[in-house]
């Protein structure tokens, strides 16, 4: 018999930490899989690394239009990541797609403020809303107990920067820049705590993970992680698949 499938899908999967975590998973020698690599424009050259890797992959990456702050392009994604998987169902989203505004209380503005909290927060939450019920579907098909990533899971990637409890720590370390991005990731947080509980009776795992400061655009290039070596990639995503 066939074994069974493992559907994995990660937003903003174009460039930086989303890119690699589709590399270093299509490397993996998960029989069965499907990555579902998604970015805002898969025509545009910034796309062009993502596309060749797909590529070298033939039939495991499907790389999928997905802009997290236009409704229509989610629900479009959703349906056709559906009539792809079938009744396997989504067994793994990750939320990585996010925008970062380096800005203080008196140099925020309006519209900065707005779009991160738009594309971190209610963006990520109207993805997993449409992808929920093949997640449940990947739950119920995978005849597995517990919960993990090869059943259904939601992973959302946060940062320390948002952390409240380590909060004076963190300040001193590293002085309040970026407050719209560390305000939305901290409703991430919440979103997530609250989904946890949500969805538990679905089987559904909900999980924040911070990455470490890894050189990206968004990390800058004076970092010594590189998205290669990321803590994340190494220690957590590919153990629990
Ligand atoms: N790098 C770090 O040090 C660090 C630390 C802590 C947490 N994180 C988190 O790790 C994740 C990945 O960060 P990164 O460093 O890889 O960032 P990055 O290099 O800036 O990449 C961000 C990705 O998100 C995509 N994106 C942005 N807005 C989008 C939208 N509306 N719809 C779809 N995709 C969108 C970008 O696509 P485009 O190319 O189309 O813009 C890009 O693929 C983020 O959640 C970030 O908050 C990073």
């Amino acid at each position: 018999m066939a074994e069974k499938s493992c559907n994995l899908l990660i937003t903003g999967a174009n460039r930086g930490l989303g890119l690699e975590m589709v590399k270093q998973l299509a490397e993996k020698p998960i029989p069965n899989r499907k990555i579902f690599a998604c970015c805002r424009d898969p025509s545009a050259p910034k796309a062009q690394s993502l596309q060749e890797l797909a590529k070298k992959h033939p039939g495991v990456i499907h790389v999928i239009r997905l802009d997290v702050n236009d409704l229509s392009s989610i629900q479009e994604s959703a349906k056709k990541v559906g009539s792809i998987v079938g009744k396997d169902g989504l067994n793994l989203l990750v939320n990585n797609a996010a925008m970062a505004t380096y800005d203080n209380t008196e140099t925020a503005k309006l519209k900065d403020l707005q779009d991160t909290f738009n594309t971190n927060v209610v963006g990520t939450m109207m993805v997993t809303k449409e992808f929920l019920p093949y997640l449940r579907e990947g739950a119920k098909s995978s005849g597995k107990a517990g919960m993990s990533c090869c059943k259904a899971a939601v992973i959302n990637i946060s940062t320390i920067l948002a952390s409240i409890s380590q909060a004076p720590e963190i300040i001193s370390l590293f002085p309040v820049l970026a407050l719209s991005y560390r305000i939305s990731k901290a409703g991430l947080n919440m979103m997530t705590v609250c989904q946890a509980q949500e969805f538990k009776e679905d089987g559904i795992l909900f999980a924040l993970l911070h990455p470490g400061w890894v050189r990206t655009d968004m990390g800058g290039p004076d970092v010594s992680i590189t998205v290669q070596s990321c803590a994340y990639q190494s220690t957590t995503l590919h153990q629990v698949i």
